[in-house]
C-alpha cells in the first residue's frame, strides 16, 4: 500500500507529455500534441495530449485519462503498480510494506509469470558468466561469434546448463512453483509428479523483452550440431507471450528509432545485436517469421519510415517482396536494403563500423515501389503477357498505400518507369481501391465498440411490413436514403483530386488530376446495410434498391431516367416526386446557411458533399430503429416478472450504448425526437 502523501506527489510529478512520449511520437499541435493511439489501430493520429490539463485522450477509440491512468492502462498494470512505475520514473521513494517471494507469486498468474522469467534470466546470466560450463561453452561461443562483452551484458544474454534439470530444480529449491515452471515453458514434462526438464538445457539464451523492458519469452541457441532439433528453441505461446505481438530488440531501440525517426527491420536475435554492437540502435527483429499487424503498430508508435534488410541471395529478395504490403498497407514507408550476396546483417555488421555501415545504407537503400518495379523489370525483358502482370502486380501494391498523395507520387513514378500513361495507372490502382473497400471497411469496423446489428436486427422483424407508411416510424428515413439512390446511385460519394502544373505553350495551367474515387452511392448503402443486417421495410423502397443493386454495374445506368419511365406506376410516382426540387432542396444545407438558397446551388451542394449525407441518412434510419426498439423493451418490462426484468436491463443497456454510439456519429446537430 502507498500511503495518499506519496501517491499525491507521484500525481503532481507525473507530466502527461512526459509519460506518454516514451511510448508514443508526439507532435505539437496548437497547445497540444497529437500522435497515433496506441491503443486502437490507429492510422490517422486521434490521439490528443493537452500539458495544461494533464491528460490524455483519443479521438477515435475514446481511451485516456490522466499519467496514472495511461500507464495502467498501457502497461497492463494495477492503481497501484501504475503509480510505482511512476514513483520510479520521477525518483520518489514509496515505503511500503515489503512483499515476500511468497506473497509476490500469489498477485496473479502474470505477475508471477513475469517474475520466474526475470529470475530465470538471472539464472542464465549468472550460469554464462560463472559457471564452469557456462564460461568455457556458453561465453566462449558468443566471443567466438565476435560479441563484446558490453553488449552480452546489455542483451543479459544467458547460457543454460546441458545437465537436463539445472535448472528446474534450482528454481524449485528457490521456491518458484512447477505450475509457473510448465506455464512459462521454462520447463517441460513433469507429468503425473516426474521431474521437470529444462526446455533450453545446453542452449545459449536471448532474452525477449517486452516495450518496457519485461522479460516476456526467451530462446534458446543450439551450439553442436544435433539431428531433429532446431536451432533456435523458443518460448511457448503464453499467458503472457504471443510471438506475433512482440518484436525483439524494441525495448533497446525504442530510443534511436524516435530519434533517428526511422526503424530497421532484420530477422533475428543475432541481426539485431550485431548491429547494436556496429552502432546501430534503431534495429527490431520479428524473429524469423512473417511481419504482423500487431508488430508493425508497435513500430509505427515510434515512426513511419522502416527499411527492411535482406541478404542479397534471390531468398533474401523473394522475402523482401513477401509481406511488404502489410508495412504499405499501414501508412508506412517502406525502404528496402539489400545486402551483398551471402552477407546476413549479422555477419555483414561485424566487418563494418558504425560510419561505413551508414554509408553503405545511405548508397544502397531503396525505397520499395522503386526497387520493385526494376526488380520486375529486369525480370520480365519485353514479353508483354508478363509485363502486363508486371503492372498488375505493382498497382495492387500501390493501392494498399492509404495516403493518396503518396501514391500519386508512385503512380508518376511507376508510370515513367514502365512506360505506360499515368491514367492506365490511376484507373487500375482505383479499380482495386474500391473493389477492396468492402474489406477496408470491415477492418476499420472491427474497432466498432458494439454490434449493432444484433441489437436492431429483430426490431425490423417485428415492424411488419404491411404497416401503412404514415404509422411506420421508418418511412421518412428509408425515404431518404431512397432518394440518394435514385438521384446519385452510381455517383462515387467522393472523388479526390491533386492539383497538377501543366504547361500548355507558354502558360502553366493547374489541372485537377483524380487520386482516389470513393464507392458509389449504391454500394455503400448497400454495404452498410448487409453489415448491421438492415433491409427497408417498405415494399416499393425494397424493390427500387433491388433493380438498383441489379443494374449498377450496367454501363450508362441512369437511375434517374430508370425510375422516372418505370413500368410500375407507383414507383414513377414516387421518383417523380423525389425528383422534383421542391422535395430536394436538403434540410440540412438550408439550415446551415440560414436563408433561402438557389435550388441549383443546392443540389450541386448535395452532390458534392454525399461523402457526409449517404452515411448520415443510414445513421439515422439505424437511430430510428434503436429509439423504437428502446420503446418496445420499456413496454415490455412493464409486465416483466424479475427473472426476465434483469435480461430485460441487460438489452436495455446495450440499446443505450448503442444510441449513444449512434449520437455520437451523428453529432450535436441531431434533432430527431420522439
Ligand atoms: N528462428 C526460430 N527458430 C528456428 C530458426 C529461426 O525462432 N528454428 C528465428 C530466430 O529468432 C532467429 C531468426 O529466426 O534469430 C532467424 O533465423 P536464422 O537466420 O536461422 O538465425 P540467426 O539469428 O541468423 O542465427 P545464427 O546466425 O546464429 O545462425
Ligand atoms: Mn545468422
Amino acid at each position: 500500500m502507498i500511503d495518499q502523501i506519496t501517491i499525491a506527489r507521484i500525481q503532481d510529478a507525473a507530466q502527461i507529455v512526459d509519460v506518454v512520449s516514451d511510448f508514443v511520437t508526439l507532435r505539437k499541435r496548437g497547445v497540444n500534441f497529437v500522435g497515433l493511439c496506441p491503443f486502437h489501430d490507429d492510422r490517422t493520429p486521434s490521439f490528443y495530449v493537452s500539458p495544461s490539463k494533464n491528460i490524455c485522450k483519443c479521438f477515435a477509440c475514446g481511451e485516456g485519462g490522466s499519467p496514472v491512468h495511461f500507464i495502467m492502462k498501457y502497461e497492463q498494470l494495477s492503481y497501484y503498480e501504475a503509480l510505482k512505475y511512476l514513483a520510479r520514473k520521477y525518483n520518489i521513494e514509496v515505503v511500503e510494506k515489503e512483499l515476500t517471494d511468497e506473497e509476490k507469486a500469489a498477485q496473479n498468474d502474470r505477475d508471477s509469470m513475469f517474475i520466474l522469467n526475470e529470475y530465470a534470466r538471472d539464472y542464465f546470466v549468472k550460469t554464462l558468466h560463472e559457471h564452469p560450463e557456462g564460461k568455457a561453452i556458453g561465453l566462449t561461443y558468443f566471443r567466438e561469434r565476435g560479441f563484446r562483452d558490453d553488449i552480452i551484458q546489455k542483451f543479459q544474454l544467458g547460457y543454460s546448463l546441458e545437465q537436463r534439470d539445472a535448472f528446474s530444480t534450482e528454481a524449485q529449491k528457490a521456491g518458484y512453483k512447477r505450475d509457473y515452471l510448465l506455464k512459462t515453458g521454462l520447463s517441460a514434462g513433469g507429468e503425473n509428479g516426474s521431474p521437470l526438464i529444462d526446455r533450453f538445457r545446453g542452449r545459449v539464451i536471448f532474452p525477449v523483452h517486452t516495450l518496457s523492458g519485461k522479460v516476456v519469452a526467451f530462446g534458446g541457441r543450439i551450439l553442436k550440431k544435433v539431428e531433429n532439433t532446431g536451432k533456435y528453441v523458443n518460448s511457448p505461446e503464453s499467458e503472457i507471450y504471443s510471438k506475433s505481438n512482440e518484436l525483439y530488440g524494441i525495448y533497446f531501440a525504442k530510443n534511436a528509432i524516435v530519434k533517428q525517426d526511422k526503424c530497421f527491420l532484420v530477422e533475428g536475435y543475432t541481426d539485431v545485436i550485431s548491429m547494436h554492437q556496429a552502432g546501430i540502435e534503431n534495429v527490431v527483429a520479428s524473429s524469423g517469421t512473417a511481419l504482423t499487424h500487431g508488430q508493425i503498430r508497435m513500430i509505427h508508435r515510434f515512426t513511419e519510415n522502416i527499411t527492411v534488410l535482406y541478404d542479397g541471395d534471390a531468398a533474401g529478395i523473394k522475402a523482401a517482396l513477401r509481406g511488404i504490403d502489410l508495412l504499405l498497407e499501414d501508412g508506412m514507408n517502406v525502404k528496402v536494403l539489400l545486402l551483398p550476396d551471402g552477407e546476413d546483417p549479422d555477419s555483414f555488421a561485424r566487418k563494418q563500423n558504425a560510419e561505413s555501415f551508414q554509408t553503405y545504407i545511405s548508397e544502397h537503400e531503396t525505397d520499395f515501389i522503386r526497387f520493385k518495379t526494376q526488380l520486375l523489370l529486369r525480370e520480365v525483358g519485353d514479353d508483354p503477357i508478363k509485363r502486363a502482370g508486371l503492372i498488375s502486380n505493382i498497382v495492387q501494391s500501390i493501392s494498399v498505400i492509404p495516403d493518396a498523395i503518396k501514391r500519386s507520387v508512385y503512380i508518376q513514378e511507376c508510370a515513367h518507369q514502365l512506360e505506360v500513361s499515368e491514367k492506365v495507372l490511376i484507373g487500375a490502382v482505383n479499380k482495386i481501391r474500391i473493389a477492396n473497400y468492402d474489406k477496408r471497411k470491415e477492418a476499420s469496423e472491427k474497432n466498432r465498440q458494439t454490434d449493432i446489428s444484433e441489437a436492431i436486427a429483430p426490431a425490423i422483424e417485428e415492424n411488419t411490413i404491411a404497416t401503412s407508411p404514415a404509422k411506420n416510424p421508418y418511412d421518412r428515413f428509408e425515404r431518404e436514403i431512397i432518394r440518394y439512390i435514385i438521384r446519385y446511385a452510381t455517383t462515387p460519394l467522393f472523388v479526390r483530386y491533386k492539383l497538377e502544373k501543366r504547361k500548355i505553350g507558354r502558360e502553366i495551367a493547374e489541372e485537377k488530376v483524380p487520386i482516389e474515387i470513393g464507392p458509389s452511392v449504391i454500394d455503400f448503402v448497400k454495404y452498410d446495410f448487409e453489415r448491421d443486417h438492415i433491409a427497408f421495410t417498405h415494399p416499393l423502397y425494397r424493390q427500387i434498391f433491388e433493380e438498383v443493386c441489379e443494374h449498377s454495374a450496367d454501363e450508362d445506368f441512369d437511375s434517374t431516367r430508370y425510375f422516372s419511365v418505370h413500368p410500375n406506376p407507383q414507383i414513377g410516382r414516387l421518383a417523380a416526386d423525389l425528383l422534383s426540387d421542391k422535395y430536394h432542396l436538403s434540410k440540412i444545407h438550408a439550415k446551415s446557411i440560414g436563408e433561402e438558397i438557389d435550388s441549383e446551388d443546392s443540389r450541386l451542394a448535395e452532390k458534392n458533399d454525399l461523402e457526409n449525407l449517404v452515411p448520415r441518412a443510414t445513421t439515422e434510419l439505424k437511430y430510428a430503429y434503436v429509439l423504437e426498439k428502446i420503446k418496445d423493451l420499456k413496454k415490455t418490462m412493464q409486465s416483466a416478472d424479475s427473472d426476465e426484468l434483469v435480461m430485460l436491463i441487460t438489452q436495455l443497456q446495450e440499446l443505450q450504448t448503442i444510441k449513444k454510439e449512434l449520437s455520437k456519429l451523428l453529432g450535436e446537430r441531431i434533432v430527431l425526437k420522439y
